[in-house]
């Protein structure tokens, strides 16, 4: 895999909670999407793995290519997908 896979055109909503440690998907072949499922295996991507910092909502990207992951930056309005 040269680039990650574009798991959806859209960013997803997720629910933080401060202190908590998760593991963001940037291969895009995971099925629990934002997050990492194990399916990296294989191929050079690693998830990226985090503590929240605090509670909230964000938009998490799933087209894996933001600049600004995880967080969506809305480079998936410039991808020619649906
Ligand atoms: S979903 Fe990837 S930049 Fe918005």
């Amino acid at each position: 895999m040269d680039e990650p896979k574009i798991a959806a055109c859209q960013p997803k909503q997720v629910e933080l909670e401060e202190g908590k440690k998760y593991a963001y998907c940037t291969c895009g072949l995971s099925e629990s999407q934002p997050f990492c499922d194990g399916k990296h295996s294989g191929t050079q991507f690693k998830p990226d793995v985090f503590t929240a910092e605090k509670t909230e909502s964000a938009w998490f990207c799933q087209c894996k290519r933001t600049g600004n992951a995880p967080r969506c930056d809305g480079t998936h309005k410039n991808l020619s997908c649906e």
